[in-house]
């Protein structure tokens, strides 16, 4: 039987933990060569959660939420391992990322569905906001 999916919030983690968070960031492309595992930990404690799913002792996928910590907040940084892709895990990253705003009082939650993903976050409940369009500081990091 395949190992049970674990969903976990984290404040901080060991360097192998950060170790196996880079590996998932670098294969989204989402690493760059200035970043630094020390970054990823204040990255990690200055988000108003950082959330792993864990199975087995792999790292099966990660999401986390930015906030004032009283209304608003963007989900960032939402990605499953290849492997696991297409079974559910996403979707339980982004309900679990949901519920725990919901009780942390956070009501506005907005996202940039990167790679064509808006349909995935249809599916959850996000609709895409008329007459608005992402937008980003020349120059940074996409
Ligand atoms: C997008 C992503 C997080 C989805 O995770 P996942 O575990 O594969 O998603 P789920 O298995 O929960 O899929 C739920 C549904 O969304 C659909 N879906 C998943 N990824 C999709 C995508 N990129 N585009 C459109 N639909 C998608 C699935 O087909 C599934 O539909 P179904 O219920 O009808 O079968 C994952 O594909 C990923 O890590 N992609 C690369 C990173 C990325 O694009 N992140 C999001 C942008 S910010």
């Amino acid at each position: 039987m395949p190992d049970r999916l674990q969903l976990r919030f984290i404040k901080k983690t060991d360097p192998a933990g950060l170790k196996r968070i880079i590996t998932l960031y670098r294969a989204q492309g989402w690493w760059r060569p200035s970043d630094t595992p020390r970054g990823l930990a204040r990255l990690i404690k200055g988000s108003h959660c950082f959330l792993l799913a864990q199975r087995g002792g792999r790292l099966a996928g990660m999401g986390r939420a930015i906030s004032d910590g009283a209304g608003d907040a963007y989900i960032q940084d939402v990605v499953v391992a290849a492997s696991e892709r297409g079974s559910g895990v996403g979707s339980k990253i982004i309900r679990a990322l949901l519920a725990r705003l919901k009780t942390d009082g956070i009501t506005w939650i907005g996202l940039i569905a990167q790679d064509n993903s808006a349909p995935f976050y249809s599916r959850l409940g996000f609709r895409e906001l008329k007459r608005s369009a992402p937008m980003l500081l020349k120059g940074s990091h996409v």
